[in-house]
């Protein structure tokens, strides 16, 4: 079956019950799809997954804030089109299926087009979950920091104590 993608676009963006202002509609699926497939070329990962995933990800949402099962709903609504509107195999679905329902899970992954379809989709990375973790910064940044804070209290010291810092540099 050929997958006729401005057809399976249509037919969701007719589905999707936020209206045009959403900031999760079409024009966001656009942005994903761009970001998805750029990322899955350069990383091996599977074009035609992230691609659905950028359609389905955000499709059954109900609104624009907190809806956690809304990857889920979009993970079953590919489930039922599967077949109808696009074939995917077993092993292909499986990752379309997890990108999708964990989309917003705050989850890491080593699977390209897993991490494609998440590193894609910038709610994602305002909600935070693409931040930096604080406790893998490395020690040597630490060290840094820590030195620059005893060199400004030295500084910090010696203008309020003038007659030790003359001291010092005599
Ligand atoms: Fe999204």
């Amino acid at each position: 079956m050929d997958l006729n993608w401005p057809q399976l676009w249509t037919h969701l963006a007719d589905r999707f019950g936020l209206g045009d202002h959403s900031i999760h509609g079409p024009d966001h699926w656009r942005r994903v799809e761009r970001h998805a497939v750029a990322l899955a070329k350069h990383n091996a990962g599977n074009l035609v997954v992230v691609r659905l995933f950028a359609v389905f990800h955000d499709v059954c949402r109900e609104n624009d804030g907190a809806d956690p099962d809304h990857g889920a709903r979009g993970a079953a609504l590919a489930a039922l089109l599967r077949g109808e509107w696009f074939d995917l195999p077993d092993a292909e679905f499986a990752l379309l299926e997890y990108a999708c329902i964990h989309h917003t899970s705050g989850y890491l992954t080593e699977d390209p087009t897993i991490g494609a379809c998440w590193d894609a989709d910038p709610p994602r990375s305002r909600t935070g979950a693409h931040e930096p973790d604080r406790s893998a910064i490395c020690p040597i940044d630490v060290v840094v920091r820590h030195a620059s804070l005893l060199f400004v209290s030295i500084q910090l010291s010696c203008r309020a104590y003038p007659a030790w810092r003359s001291r010092r540099i005599v």
